[in-house]
């Protein structure tokens, strides 16, 4: 661990200490159990599904794949980590990482899934539906408070320097597999090869990633959450969009290229260059103090324009977007906040805690905030050929290039996805 990130997590924690204490005086509570959650096995079987530890309990720790754990946070007391680490000779018993947090914890390694006893006016969150029905009349505490976790997930959205540097280093290491994605792709490879050379490259198994990547060839580059990875490569390659992340001590990066292969149209590659430029340009735009409704209805006049530019649309930028062209287009939110959840926490809500629903005209946006600064978030415009969603469209008297919507149809579709701090002055962009 260099000495900069040894620092900067000193001072993550002792930011967290001083926030914990205001919020939980201002709530009124004398201390707070954070449970890290747990996988259940499947049934009849001794397997689990992947696990990702609840992200309040990791704001602390950092550690993504803690299981039965307790952490408890009282003002001007040392937190306390009840650490599940069972005596067991099947597995490798769990141990600490070599970091600063760890000199900053009471420790205690227990072999049973406890439940740790915890005074005054407690509060405890965390996926408490999974603990068993006698652990939270033991804690007698009040179970998931709205505010309180409201008040959390605020202090969230605002990332300390150590959170930043952990993002950008996990933006880093995931660069590292979308190069080698993208060789693989020139070397002919089908899905499942290129997510095996991501994976290789940028190090990690595919439990360990924090959303499973999207690795979609042809038409599969549509299909926004495309979930499969076909095993052989098909004939023609006349696209890839590969979406995929990476996690550095439980933050996440959520990075997404897209490129042309040697069966596509000439117009599909020039789509991709003016993606990256749209892309640039909105990252460019980023401040404090700008809406990212504001942000986002931007992306949809520029998409527009790029419609009109490449031949797609033969009306005014105004009209692709009234008309809700643009729209069929571009399915997704502009981004959201990014953290050690991959969709962070507090994109919806105002400052204190009342909803802050996306707008009736574009409902999957998942950031409604005014950004500023430690906010980190996606920037991730997006262009695909979706046929239910042009469907009617077609049936409509718009003035789409029909011929050359289908020609470009076999490509699926574009995303460009980068990482972006907020700054004082502007913005950092974490996606090297
Ligand atoms: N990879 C999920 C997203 O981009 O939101
Ligand atoms: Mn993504
Ligand atoms: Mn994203």
């Amino acid at each position: 661990m260099s000495i900069t990130l040894f620092n900067l997590q000193r001072d993550h924690i002792a930011h967290l200490q001083r926030a914990y204490e205001t919020i939980l005086a201002n709530q009124g509570f004398d201390s707070l159990a954070i449970y890290s959650g747990h996988a259940s096995v499947h049934f009849a079987d001794d397997h689990t599904p992947t696990f990702q530890s609840y992200g309040h309990f990791m704001h602390w720790v950092g550690l993504a794949d803690v299981q039965h754990s307790w952490l408890i946070i009282q003002p001007e007391k040392r937190p306390q980590l009840y650490l599940y680490a069972p005596a067991d000779f099947w597995h490798l018993p769990t141990h600490l990482p070599e970091e600063p947090w760890v000199a900053e914890f009471d420790v205690h390694f227990c072999s049973d899934k406890i439940t740790p006893s915890i005074n005054g006016n407690a509060a405890i969150i965390g996926d408490t539906e999974r603990l068993s029905a006698s652990a939270i009349p033991t804690l007698k505490a009040a179970c998931q408070p709205e505010q309180l976790v409201n008040a959390l997930d605020e202090l969230r959205l605002f990332k300390t320097p150590y959170e930043i540097a952990c993002i950008r280093e996990a933006n880093r290491l995931a660069l590292a597999g979308h190069e080698a994605a993208h060789a693989a792709f020139i070397g002919a490879s089908g899905e499942l090869d290129i997510q095996l050379a991501y994976l290789a490259a940028s190090r990690q198994r595919e439990s360990n990633v924090p959303y499973q990547n999207i690795i979609g060839l042809n038409e599969h580059a549509g299909v926004l959450h495309y979930q499969h990875y076909d095993l052989t490569a098909p004939k023609q390659r006349y696209s890839l969009l590969v979406d995929a992340g990476r996690r550095f001590r439980g933050y996440c990066a959520d990075i997404t290229r897209a490129y042309a292969g040697p069966d596509a149209p000439a117009a599909f590659g020039e789509l991709v260059t003016a993606m990256h430029g749209l892309k640039d340009e909105l990252v460019s735009s980023i401040a404090p103090g700008v809406s990212f409704i504001a942000l986002h209805e931007q992306m949809h006049h520029h998409l527009a324009e790029i419609l009109i530019a490449h031949d797609l649309f033969k009306g005014s930028a105004e009209q692709a977007v009234a008309e809700g062209v643009t729209r069929a287009f571009c399915p997704h939110g502009l981004g959201h906040s990014l953290g050690l959840q991959v969709h962070d926490v507090a994109g919806l809500r105002h400052p204190n805690g009342t909803p802050a629903p996306a707008p009736e005209n574009h409902p999957a946006l998942r950031l409604t905030r005014t950004l500023s600064t430690g906010m980190v978030v996606t920037i991730e415009p997006g262009l695909y050929f979706i046929t239910m969603l042009l469907a009617p469209l077609r049936n409509s008297t718009l003035p789409l290039n029909w011929k050359l919507i289908d020609q470009l149809s076999p490509c699926g579709g574009i995303r460009i996805e980068d990482n972006v701090a907020v700054t004082e002055s502007g913005f950092d962009n974490l996606t090297p």
